[in-house]
């Protein structure tokens, strides 16, 4: 009888899911992935010859994407993490209403449906705290605080959420995360995310421009995110069970400000630049409170944006990565902020 748990993950090849299928595979599970690669596949190549690595390609709005995928020698998943999708407010925005809709919530419950039907025990969502929209000033946003989303992207997410609550079927475990925004590297680097693209256009242009300087948003590494989301694979069930985690990082509330003066800190050089300009972002001013994963699931961040912003300037600088400015890096060719 193999115990060997099987995790199976969708969007593996993308920033998070890439990160999070070298992670589940370095700790000994089976791993699936569902992709369509709308950003390539090479973040998947070094772990194709591992004999626990599966991936199949498709798109997962397909009302039988999963059930296709079901490999009859494997143990059935133990568990899904839900990343695809079209990420951020820049690529819900290029492609409109139809589109994201299709991408983000009808994905999801065709998904889920799938799931709920091959007695697949835990359904992981990978949710954002955009859903938020504006939080209430010097407030921490807690799991409780009402969702007020603020672009297509978020109302998007918010729709997909409701997929899960709906559903009033206790054979599987469904979990949500609100997932604050990610920094950092993976097999498929993003430039497109506040921290990176701060980084990024420092080292390339010595100067940036910063829209809303004084407004808080919050970070994480995407070690401590990939780590949070294990722990929600692992938990025991009754811990778990159609709970919602706030996922962000004990040191991550942080204003645009403070973000730059640790920017600042390495590439004393730059010439920062300020607007007041408010375009249709995504969130007002928002801090997130983390005490509830900390107290039921026992998590703890690891890494400051400060460690983030030395690993990113140590890749641009020695060149490993090649050009974060090309499309590939972005999700939709747009400025971020
Ligand atoms: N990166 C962040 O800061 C952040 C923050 C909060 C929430 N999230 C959420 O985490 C998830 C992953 O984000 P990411 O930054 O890794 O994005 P990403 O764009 O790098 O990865 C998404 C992956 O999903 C795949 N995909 C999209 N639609 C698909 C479909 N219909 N069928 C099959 N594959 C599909 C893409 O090909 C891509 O590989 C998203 O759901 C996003 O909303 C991300």
């Amino acid at each position: 009888m193999n115990s060997q748990r099987h995790f199976l993950i969708t969007g593996g090849a993308g920033f998070l899911g890439s990160y999070l299928v070298g992670e589940l595979l370095r700790r000994g599970f089976k791993v699936t992935v569902l992709d369509c690669l709308l950003f390539g596949g090479e973040s998947l190549l070094s772990f194709l010859s591992n004999p626990d690595f599966h991936f199949v390609k498709t798109d997962v709005w397909e009302p039988r994407a999963l059930k296709a995928s079901v490999r009859s020698d494997w143990p059935p998943p133990d568990g899904i993490v839900h990343l695809a999708a079209l990420a951020g407010f820049p690529a819900c925005q290029a492609v409109g209403k139809q589109v994201a809709w299709r991408y983000n919530v009808e994905a999801t419950e065709h998904l889920f449906e799938q799931a709920v039907a091959l007695k697949i025990p835990r359904f992981i969502y990978i949710s954002t705290y955009s859903n938020y929209g504006l939080g209430e000033s010097g407030e921490g946003v807690t799991e409780e605080t009402p969702l007020n989303p603020q672009s297509l992207y978020a109302e998007t997410k918010v729709a997909s959420e409701k997929v899960l609550e709906n559903t009033g079927d206790s054979s599987i475990a469904s979990v949500i995360f609100r997932l604050t925004s990610v920094y950092g590297l993976s097999p498929r680097p993003r430039f497109d995310l506040i921290v990176n693209q701060f980084v990024w256009e420092a080292f390339r242009n010595h100067e940036l421009l910063i829209y809303q300087r004084g407004y808080s948003r919050s970070f994480i590494h995407i070690q401590d995110a990939v780590a949070g989301i294990i722990m929600g694979l692992e938990a025991p069930e009754d811990t778990v069970q159609g709970e919602i985690f706030n996922l962000g990082a004990e040191t991550g509330n942080l204003t645009k400000d403070q973000v730059v003066e640790l920017i600042l800190k390495r590439l004393p050089e730059t010439t920062i630049y300020y607007k007041d300009l408010t375009f249709g972002g995504d969130m007002g001013d928002i801090t997130i409170s983390i005490e509830k994963i900390k107290d039921k699931l026992g998590f703890k961040s690891q890494k400051t944006v400060d460690d983030g912003i030395r690993e990113l300037l140590d890749a641009i600088q020695l060149g490993l990565v090649k050009d974060p400015a090309d499309s590939r890096y972005r999700n939709a060719r747009f400025i971020v902020q």
